[in-house]
Formats: structure tokens, C-alpha cells, sequence
């Protein structure tokens, strides 16, 4: 096994993937102290995530909850880069890309090849097995899930993941550096959707089948989850936050995983994803937001 650095000397924090989870947590690390280099394969996306760090910021600075020094302190240690070789002197990478088994195997291949010998590589993945994802490097010891929850400025939690052959010093480094960017953190095996998905997407997936059967409107149904069960956001409101192909993709893997036919997609969100219709980031899901 590569050995790796102590958490206090984590300083530098790569990010790939500047879409919207990316860009939440390279500001999450810029915010708190970190060096961060994002990497996007698509220039447009990092212009995207530089917007969207700094209207967040903004927000945060205008609500007295963050200095206008420590907001643009914050900023500066933010640099964008389409070369994934510029994360070479990262301490830990965190991976939030497609959430395709096959494309994250293929990046994290690479990543091993760029990244020194002992840098941590983190997925954000929302459900496939951290343990495959490490079998394509030559440090399983040093590949953990790190699975912040959208959005990562506001959500208090990360979900640590241990593939089967994740170390006991990369699972407490990691742990302390979720502390390090004021998180809360929860334990889980790796099993296809961990804790948090796990429960949700089902939930998610019945509310599509809710309104695919014609129980209810889209809005009697999160207005029915909101106030019958406080929770901030409707289960089809959520879907567009996180994205419909995000959700469809981690049905799949459950359904996959599990193979029990009780996860398997509601044909409405196959037909909503085919059809374009992938939420906020498009304009368009669920509901309409132009
Ligand atoms: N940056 C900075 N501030 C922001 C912000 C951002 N990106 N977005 C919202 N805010 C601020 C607002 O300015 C506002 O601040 P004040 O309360 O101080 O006025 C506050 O956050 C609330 O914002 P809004 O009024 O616009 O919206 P809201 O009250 O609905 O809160 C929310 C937004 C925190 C997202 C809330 O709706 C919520 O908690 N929704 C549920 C989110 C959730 O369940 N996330 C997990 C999804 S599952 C997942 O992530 C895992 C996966 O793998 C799919
Ligand atoms: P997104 O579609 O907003 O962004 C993905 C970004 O990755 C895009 O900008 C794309 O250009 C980039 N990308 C794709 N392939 C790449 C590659 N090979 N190298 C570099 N960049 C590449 O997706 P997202 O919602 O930010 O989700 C990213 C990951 O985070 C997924 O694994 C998802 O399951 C997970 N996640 C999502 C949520 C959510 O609510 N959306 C919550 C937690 C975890």
C-alpha cells in the first residue's frame, strides 16, 4: 500500500466535474481553507461553476454569513483547469462526474496515473460501489466514497463510503476533512445506494409512479409530502433539483444491485429523462422553469 499524508498536511483539494455538484464542493473546499484546482472536460461548465461559486458566495457574504474578505480570499484559491494533469499535487481528488460506473472507472484509471503516490481519490458518487471503482487503480487502500448531498454550500451531511478494501487511516482522514469543511458525517458499507439513497429514490420513484398512475397532480403530491411530512422540498420538486438522469441512473443501480423488481424506474421518469426533460439544469422535468 502508497503511503498517504497526514490530513493536516491536506492542502490542496482536486475536483472533477464542475457541474453542479462539483462546483458546490470545490467551493465548499475553497470556503474552508483549501487550495482547490476543478476540472472540467467542458470549458462552458467551469464558466458555469465560477458563476454559480460566486453568486452563492455572494448570497452567503450578503446574509452576514461570510466575510466579504473570507468570501474573496475564498475565490482566489478557486482555480479551473480543463487539464486533468494540473491535479497531479492534490492531497485528495474528489470525483463528482457522470454518474456512469463505466466513465467514473475510466477516470479513475487516470486518475491513478496522474495523482502522487499518496493522494486519497474520493467519488461523490450517489450509488455505485466504491469497491469496483477502486479495482481499476493500484490503491484500493486509498479510494473511498465521500458523498456530499445536493446542495453541498447548504447540506450539513457527508456519507462515507468504505469499499471493501478502503484503510482505517483513509477512512479517518477523510472523516476529518468532511469535519474540516464543517460537515456532519454518517458511516456506510458499500452497498448500491448507501444510506441516503437507498431510501430516498425509492421514495422519489413511487412518487413518480404516483403521478403516472393518476393518483394525484404533481403539485397535490409535493404539496401532500411538504406539509403531511415537513419535508422542505416535494419528492418531484427534489427530482428536479438532483436531476432527472441523476435519479434514473441510481435506480438503475439499485435495481441492478438488488435485482428485486420493487426498484425497478417508473416508466414516466425513463420517458421524461429520453425526452430531455432532466429538471432544473435544463430548464425543464417535472415542471417547467422558464
Ligand atoms: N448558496 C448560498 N445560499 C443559498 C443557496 C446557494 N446555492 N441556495 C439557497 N441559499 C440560501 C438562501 O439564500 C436562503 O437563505 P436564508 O434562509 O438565510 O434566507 C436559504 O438558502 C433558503 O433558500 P431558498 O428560500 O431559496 O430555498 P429553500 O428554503 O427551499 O432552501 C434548500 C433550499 C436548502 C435546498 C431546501 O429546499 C432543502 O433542504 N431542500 C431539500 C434538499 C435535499 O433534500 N437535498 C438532498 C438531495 S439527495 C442528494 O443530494 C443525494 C444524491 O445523491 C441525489
Ligand atoms: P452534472 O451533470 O451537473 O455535472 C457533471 C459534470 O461532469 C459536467 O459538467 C460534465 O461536463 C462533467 N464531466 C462528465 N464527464 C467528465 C469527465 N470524464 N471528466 C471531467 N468532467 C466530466 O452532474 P451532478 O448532478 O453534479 O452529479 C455529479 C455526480 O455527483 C454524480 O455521480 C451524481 O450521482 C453525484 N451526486 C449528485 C447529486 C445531485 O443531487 N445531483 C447529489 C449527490 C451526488
Amino acid at each position: 500500500m502508497a503511503e498517504t499524508t497526514t490530513t493536516k498536511e491536506t492542502e490542496v483539494v482536486g475536483v472533477v466535474g464542475g457541474g453542479q455538484m462539483g462546483s458546490g464542493i470545490a467551493q465548499v473546499a475553497a470556503v474552508s481553507g483549501f487550495d482547490v484546482w476543478l476540472h472540467d472536460t467542458d470549458p462552458a461548465a467551469l464558466d458555469r461553476a465560477v458563476r454559480a461559486v460566486s453568486s452563492s458566495i455572494g448570497r452567503f457574504v450578503s446574509k452576514g454569513k461570510l466575510s466579504r474578505a473570507a468570501g474573496s480570499d475564498a475565490m482566489k484559491r478557486l482555480r479551473c483547469t480543463s487539464n486533468l494533469e494540473d491535479l497531479r499535487d492534490a492531497d485528495v481528488i474528489i470525483e463528482a462526474i457522470v454518474e456512469s460506473e463505466e466513465v467514473k472507472k475510466t477516470l479513475f484509471s487516470k486518475l491513478d496515473k496522474i495523482a502522487k503516490a499518496t493522494t486519497i481519490l474520493a467519488s461523490n458518487t450517489s450509488s455505485i460501489s466504491i469497491t469496483r471503482l477502486a479495482s481499476g487503480t493500484s490503491r484500493p487502500s486509498q479510494v473511498i466514497g465521500m458523498h456530499f448531498m445536493n446542495p453541498p454550500p447548504l447540506m450539513k451531511l457527508i456519507e462515507i463510503v468504505r469499499g471493501a478494501d478502503t484503510s482505517d487511516e483513509v477512512f479517518l482522514k477523510i472523516k476529518d476533512l468532511s469535519e474540516r469543511m464543517g460537515k456532519i458525517v454518517v458511516c456506510s458499507q458499500d452497498y448500491p445506494g448507501f444510506i441516503v439513497n437507498r431510501i430516498l429514490m425509492p421514495m422519489i420513484n413511487e412518487a413518480f409512479h404516483t403521478l403516472y398512475t393518476g393518483v394525484a397532480t404533481k403539485e397535490d403530491i409535493d404539496t401532500a409530502m411538504k406539509l403531511g411530512t415537513n419535508h422542505p422540498m416535494g419528492p418531484l420538486e427534489l427530482a428536479d433539483l438532483i436531476g432527472l438522469d441523476v435519479c434514473l441512473n441510481i435506480m438503475k443501480v439499485l435495481y441492478e444491485g438488488f435485482g428485486d423488481s420493487k426498484y425497478s424506474p417508473c416508466p414516466l421518469l425513463v420517458q421524461y429523462v429520453d425526452a430531455g426533460r432532466l429538471g432544473r439544469k435544463r430548464g425543464i422535468g417535472v415542471y417547467s422553469y422558464e
